[in-house]
């Protein structure tokens, strides 16, 4: 027994030596790897700087945010931005933020990121819900900007029904939620709901050329529903709406992905590529710079006007002539190639904006020069800033 025990207790202690050996060995052999020691150092200077950040925290430093106006109660608003998280909702909460509101972004980042509202995350009039609009939501506010909604042809063709849900179940539950708090809903409607035109400029007593069961179906129609709802509501439910028809819009914060005409050039200017123009380039577009149509929806939410207004640049180039400017902003060389005309692409789009000028006393200030530059300035930025993959510009001609 006394022989049985003592063995025992001896591979007990030998089994311990020889664990702590093993050890010690393998410490001392990652010590002297290369990359195991520069992982270390890289955890090490981490944590080092998470120490820092809880360090600043505890002492109550506070972060630096814009100044922004202090309103009285009275004239503070409680705002609600869908789609804050995106390229035009991004703009827009700077704006009322500045202007002295509580600004509360819903967002399911499908195309929208932390970062373009990053720079207001903890500010005390600032809050960011991570949420679906497809979901009811109950909050209490005394407006909302309804943005939320793939914008661009890949994104919104990447899942239809995703895309006709969010304009149509989504937009049910914002004016739900705007009856039941008694707020002024204002939609981001489209120029798409024009559809390709068959008159041109296009004004708001134009009723729109739509394909409905073609590729850009489910956003064209997806709107125009969800601008029937607003009205449906107006008149059953006493919802007080806004309607903005948006044209083609640009600048910072675009999504690099957006795979319209002006992500596009910027990216094949800039990275050397040809610029691929779809037909024969002698379709036309308008471009607004994002500062006019921030200025544009606040003021129509502001304003007393209830049925649809037009937001948009009047200034129509050619395709071409698009491709062209944004070379000579970029200062490339590229060539220019025409690729097969895709689905449904519009052969003219303008803004007749006389209605919005008379009612909101809006025009567009920023001119094309100008907005390209910033435009590009932020694309180069972007792109320095990856490292990983090339971006490259969208194949329009893969999905349409
Ligand atoms: N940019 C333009 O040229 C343009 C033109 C006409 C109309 N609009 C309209 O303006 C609005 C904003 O467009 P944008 O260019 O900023 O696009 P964007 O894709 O950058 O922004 C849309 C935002 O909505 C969010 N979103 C999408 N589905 C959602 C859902 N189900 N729940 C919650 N969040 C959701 C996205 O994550 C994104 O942050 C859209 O409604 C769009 O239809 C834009």
């Amino acid at each position: 027994m006394m022989v049985k025990h003592l063995s025992l207790k001896t591979v007990f202690f030998a089994a311990i030596a020889v664990t702590s050996l093993t050890g010690l060995l393998m410490v001392a052999f990652c010590a002297s790897d290369p990359t195991v020691r520069k992982e270390n150092d890289e955890h090490e200077f981490r944590i080092a700087a998470l120490e820092k950040k809880i360090e600043n925290l505890q002492s109550g430093a506070k972060h630096e945010f814009v100044e922004v106006r202090k309103l009285n109660y009275k004239d503070r608003k409680r705002i609600l931005v869908t789609g804050g998280a995106g390229f035009v909702g991004s703009h827009l909460v700077d704006r009322l933020m500045v202007d002295g509101h509580e600004v509360i972004v819903v967002d399911n980042y499908f195309t929208g990121r932390k970062k373009n509202v990053g720079h207001w995350i903890g500010h005390e009039n600032f809050e960011l819900i991570h949420h679906d609009i497809v979901n009811p939501l109950f909050i209490e506010v005394d407006q909302v900007y309804h943005l939320a909604s793939p914008a661009s042809p890949p994104h919104y063709m990447y899942n239809p029904v995703k895309t006709i849900k969010t304009n149509t179940v989504g937009t049910i539950n914002m004016l739900g939620l705007a009856k039941r708090t008694r707020a002024t809903l204002l939609l981001a409607s489209t120029s798409e709901v024009y559809g390709d035109p068959e008159v041109h400029p296009q004004a708001e007593t134009y009723w729109g050329h739509v394909n409905p069961i073609g590729p850009r179906a489910c956003y064209d129609e997806g709107k125009r529903v969800a601008e029937t709802l607003c009205y449906s509501y107006a008149k059953q439910e006493n919802v007080a709406v806004r309607v903005a028809r948006i044209f083609n819009t640009y600048g910072t914060r675009m999504h690099m992905n957006d795979g319209r005409v002006v992500s596009n050039f910027i990216l094949q200017a800039l990275q050397n590529e040809p610029m691929t123009i779809y037909g024969d380039g002698q379709q036309t577009r308008s471009f607004q710079y994002v500062s006019d149509l921030v200025d544009g929806l606040i003021l129509l939410m502001n304003s007393n006007y209830s049925q649809p207004v037009n937001l948009g640049n009047p200034e129509e180039h050619t395709i071409r002539e698009f491709a062209e400017m944004i070379r000579d902003v970029v200062g490339g060389k590229n060539s220019i190639v025409n690729k097969k005309a895709v689905m449904d692409d519009p052969k003219r789009r303008k803004p007749d904006i006389s209605l919005a000028n008379k009612v909101l006393g809006w025009k567009p200030r920023v001119s094309l020069a100008d907005g390209l530059r910033k435009t590009v300035a932020y694309f180069k930025k972007e792109l320095e800033l990856r490292t990983g993959d090339p971006v490259k510009a969208f194949d329009l001609s893969q999905v349409l």
